[in-house]
């Protein structure tokens, strides 16, 4: 019995752990992960024209103009590895605006993840957030460690994490955040986000389970 491709979204604030949840998701079931953070970071790094125009907004906390990543995103989802081995979207829809262009293209989730996580808490995980350059590894300078002084050395900060730039990127989510859920309230399930990683992974796990289980079902009967 072959399943259909899992569709996944998940959404949280700055550093409620998605990108951390993304990697185990992506061991476990293969799908595609589509992050918006990285595919912009990319775009940036190799100074294309998206990168040059989402720079200054992203640097800034803000976010990029909803045309620049809706293109981008739908370009992404369309392409044959991800609509053969299922998705998994980061960081997309932030507004209300971006929901809107996936209902009117027919792409829907099959579940729609929250993270939840207080406030002083993302303040702290961002401002000890570090990533690996070579592997995209997500590291904490307490949490999570690195695993040997020679990817210590080359870690770098993302430089929209400073206190400052988390808390307008943490407000500009709380303003968005009701309006993207509303598109989405049958299949949205909160996950407290508060918690060791691995123990948020296993109930993430139980629940993409079910909804793999209730796809196959819904084939065999129809
Ligand atoms: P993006 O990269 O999506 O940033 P974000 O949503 O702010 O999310 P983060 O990457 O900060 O956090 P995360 O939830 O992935 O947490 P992580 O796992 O790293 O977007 C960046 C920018 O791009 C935006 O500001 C905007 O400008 C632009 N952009 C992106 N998408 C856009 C869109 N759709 N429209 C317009 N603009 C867009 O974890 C954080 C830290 O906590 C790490 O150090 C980690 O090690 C640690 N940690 C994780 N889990 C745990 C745990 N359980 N316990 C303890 N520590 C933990």
């Amino acid at each position: 019995l072959v399943s259909e491709p899992l569709k996944v979204m998940i959404s949280g604030a700055p550093a409620s752990g998605k990108g951390t949840q993304c990697e185990l998701i992506v061991q476990k079931f293969g799908l595609v992960h589509i992050s918006t953070g990285d595919l912009l970071r990319a775009e940036v790094s190799s100074g294309t024209e998206i990168g040059n125009k989402a720079k200054e907004f992203m640097n800034a906390g803000r976010l990029v103009p909803d045309e620049i990543v809706t293109a981008m995103v739908t370009a992404r989802l369309s392409r044959e590895d991800a609509v053969e081995r299922g998705w998994l979207l980061d960081g997309y829809p932030r507004s209300f605006a971006q929901a809107q262009s996936l209902e009117k293209l027919k792409i829907r989730p099959d579940i729609y993840i929250v993270l939840d996580v207080p406030d002083e808490i993302l303040i702290n995980r961002c401002i000890g957030r570090r990533l690996d350059p070579v592997t995209r590894k997500i590291y904490h300078i307490k949490n999570f460690p690195p695993e040997t002084e020679e990817i210590k050395a080359r870690l770098v900060i993302r430089p929209d994490d400073t206190e400052e730039k988390v808390k307008s990127r943490l407000e500009i989510y709380k303003r968005n955040s009701e309006a993207i859920s509303s598109t989405y309230l049958k299949i949205m399930t909160k996950i407290d986000g508060n918690r060791p990683k691995e123990e948020i992974f296993k109930e993430i796990e139980s629940f993409l389970l079910q909804v793999q289980k209730d796809t196959e079902k819904m084939e065999k009967s129809g």
